[in-house]
Parts: C-alpha cells; structure tokens; sequence
C-alpha cells in the first residue's frame, strides 16, 4: 500500500516544469490526480495513464474563480472530494530580469495577481471540498529568492514573500478544520524553463557553489518533501515554510 492510495490531489501549473514533477509523484505514490495549468496538461496525463497511474487534466486559469469553480466540480465527480492542493502555478520562467526601477505597475500587479492572488482564488475554490472530505493538505510553493532577494526579480520576490505569509494565516485558519497548510521554497530548480531562460541559466554554476550540496537541484529534489507535507506523516505540521535547496539557506 502506498502513503496516498486513493487520495484525491490537484496540481496548478502541472503542464510543465515542477508541477509536471508533483503531479507524476503524487500518482505514482497512490493519488487520484487533477492535472490543471492554463496551458493543455493532455501530456502529462498520457504519462501518468501510461505508467498505472491515474489522472484527469484540466485546463484552469487559478486567476479565473469561474475555471476554478468547474475544476473542483471535474475532480470532484471524477474522483470524489480533494484532500491535497499543491498551489504551483506561478509566472516565473516567463520573467525577464527587470530593475525595480523599470518594473511598470500592470507588470507589478500581473506577478501578484498570478502568483499570490491565484493562490488566494485556488485555495478559496478548493477548501469546501475538504470540508467535505474532513481533512485536507494544502502546500504552496514559494522560493527560495525570497531569502535572497533576487535582483531583477522584485515583483516575483515580493509574490513569493507573500506566499509565505499567506501560509501563516490560512494555517491558523483552517487548523480547527483539520485542514493543513504548509509551504515549499525551491532553490534555482534546473527545468526546461531555466535551461532556455536568457538570464537564469547564467545563475546556475554561481547558485551551486553557494550550496552545501554543491550540484544542480533537479525537480526530484522536491518530491520527498512533497510526499512528506502529502500524507499523514506531517499530520501535526502546519504553517511552515521548508527550504529544499541543497543547503543555500540556514534559519
Ligand atoms: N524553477 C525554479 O528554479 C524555481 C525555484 C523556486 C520556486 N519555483 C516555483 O515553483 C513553481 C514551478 O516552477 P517552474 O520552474 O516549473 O515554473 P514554470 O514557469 O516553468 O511553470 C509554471 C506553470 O504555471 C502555469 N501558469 C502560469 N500562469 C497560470 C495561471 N494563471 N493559471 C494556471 N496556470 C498558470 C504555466 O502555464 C506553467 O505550466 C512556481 O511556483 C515557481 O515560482 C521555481
């Protein structure tokens, strides 16, 4: 028997990079997966089938509360009520390196709206379905930029940043619910994404010597501590923030 047999798991921003990563792991450990992205998520599903797994995709925008509202009720009737919500999707490899000085305002509310608000209009469409499903396990993704600051990336920092302090308050929020919120911050994660980004691949041999692991971090790095804020194991966690970066960071 796998830790996630028969739990009902949605994943934002799944189509591609990390998320694609989150979705094939919360299958292959036993989950029913909704695989959601603004973008056609047919592939990765294919995938998923192909190996045993199972899954349904979803085309959602998690700025849209009315896409939102019709991915819930795909889950729901293909799957039954959703316990795990993975909150991934985010504009980040389609970033260009901006000065705060030249970050226009629609650019500055386009990040926030994506990055936090969707968080905000995800969580608030899924919540009621673990209410009725008496327990639930919601983990946002922040990054690790936001301990550094990453220059050029004020408006993608400050949605991390915020990320993180949204966590705090839904965890206390919805603990009485039995309704668990936690947090993952990424370091510079090696995707397809990074590898053809003008500025970020440029970042991976420096981010690596500032490591006390010192090589490329890989989606997979991310899978343990996924399965881990997942299943029951972390029942008595919530409202934490977890650095996987190889080491990058100390609190
Ligand atoms: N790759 C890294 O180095 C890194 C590091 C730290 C944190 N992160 C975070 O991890 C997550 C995944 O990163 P990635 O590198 O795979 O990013 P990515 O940019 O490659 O993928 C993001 C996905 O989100 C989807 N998306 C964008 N807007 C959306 C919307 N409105 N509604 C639904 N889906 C939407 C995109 O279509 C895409 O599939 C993001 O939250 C990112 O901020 C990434």
């Amino acid at each position: 028997m796998s830790r996630l047999d028969g739990k009902v798991a949605v994943v934002t921003g799944a189509a591609q990079g990390i998320g694609e990563t989150y979705a094939k792991a919360l299958a292959a450990e036993g989950a029913k997966v909704v695989v959601s992205d603004i973008a056609d998520p047919s592939r990765v599903v294919d995938e998923i089938t192909s190996a045993g797994g199972t899954a349904i995709g979803r085309i959602a925008d998690v700025t849209d509360d009315g896409s939102l509202a019709e991915l819930v009720e795909a889950a729901e009737s293909a799957f039954g009520p959703i316990e795990i919500l993975v909150n991934n999707a985010a504009l980040f490899a389609e970033l260009r390196l901006t000065p705060i000085m030249q970050i226009s305002n629609e650019e500055w509310d386009r990040v926030m709206t994506v990055n936090m608000r969707g968080t905000l209009q995800t969580t608030k469409a899924v919540v009621p379905s673990m209410l009725r499903n008496e327990r639930g396990k919601i983990i946002n993704i922040s990054s690790g930029t936001f301990y550094y600051g990453g220059p050029g990336l004020a408006h993608y920092v400050s949605s991390k940043g915020a990320v993180i302090a949204f966590t705090r308050s839904a965890s206390r929020e919805f603990g009485d619910k039995n309704i668990m919120v936690n947090c993952i911050a990424p370091g510079l994660t090696v995707t397809e994404g990074v590898e053809n980004h003008p500025d970020l691949h440029v970042a991976r041999a420096p981010t690596v010597q500032t490591r006390a692991i010192k090589r490329d971090m890989k989606s997979e790095d991310l899978v343990g501590m996924l399965l881990y804020l997942a299943s029951e194991d972390s029942d008595f966690v919530t409202g934490q923030t977890f650095n996987v970066d190889g080491g990058k960071y100390n609190q």
